[in-house]
């Protein structure tokens, strides 16, 4: 059975101070870790990096009230795979299609830095989430650390499955499919490493893997 963790998470000691910080600074967040936005039994899973302070741990939903969720959201529901008006609240009755959204780690780190340690920890939950993703297809890691996140917990070498945006990776787990795209964070649409039509088209084909 997924078990989502709850406040009793205590894996990752820097990042419950963070947490004990953000609880006495802003006690009307939602401040524990962020469970995953939609089904289980979803075809695709996206995986992002960590909620941001005053977004995801403010909402406790993934992405919501975050700047990453701005060009997300709007890409999901362009290609049919959102539904509803996205209010950038948890309550807000928006609806994901065939789609779950998780995070390599689950509580809010400072500064937006998570470390080695923190993604291994939550790792944990990564796999179990996958392992209870019976119609899993195709993982869309959004940067990096969530390409290494998965690559760990699915026992595969970093060193054959480079990241690089718009790359798909056969995985021998289950026929995987693995897509890669740049982080949807503000400072990667500000410097322009990526746009929102370059973030359509990632989605796009996403939508074609299935
Ligand atoms: N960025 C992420 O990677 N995940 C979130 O949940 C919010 C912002």
């Amino acid at each position: 059975m997924f078990v989502c963790p709850g406040k009793s998470c205590v894996k990752c000691s820097r990042l419950l101070a963070f947490r004990q910080q953000n609880e006495a600074a802003f006690p009307r967040y939602y401040n524990a870790p962020v469970p995953s936005f939609g089904e289980l039994s979803a075809e695709i899973l996206i995986i992002g990096l960590a909620p941001g302070l005053h977004g995801a741990n403010q909402t406790g939903r993934p992405f919501t009230n975050d700047y990453a969720g701005d060009v997300l959201y709007p890409a999901l529901l362009k290609y049919g795979l959102a539904q509803g008006q996205y209010k950038k609240i948890k309550d807000d009755g928006f609806e994901l299609l065939n789609v779950r959204i998780t995070n390599a780690v689950r509580c809010v780190p400072p500064q937006n830095k998570v470390t080695g340690e923190e993604v291994k920890n939550c790792g944990l939950y990564l796999l179990d989430e996958i392992n209870n993703m019976s119609h899993l297809k195709v993982v869309l890691t959004l940067g990096a650390v969530a390409h290494n996140a998965f690559l760990s917990v699915m026992g595969c070498q970093k060193s054959r499955f480079k990241f690089a945006h718009g790359a798909v990776h056969k995985l021998p787990q289950r026929n995987l499919l693995l897509l890669n795209s740049y982080h949807t964070s503000r400072y990667n649409i500000n410097t322009g490493v990526l746009t929102f039509e370059m973030f359509d088209k990632i989605i796009e084909k996403l939508v074609s893997l299935l």
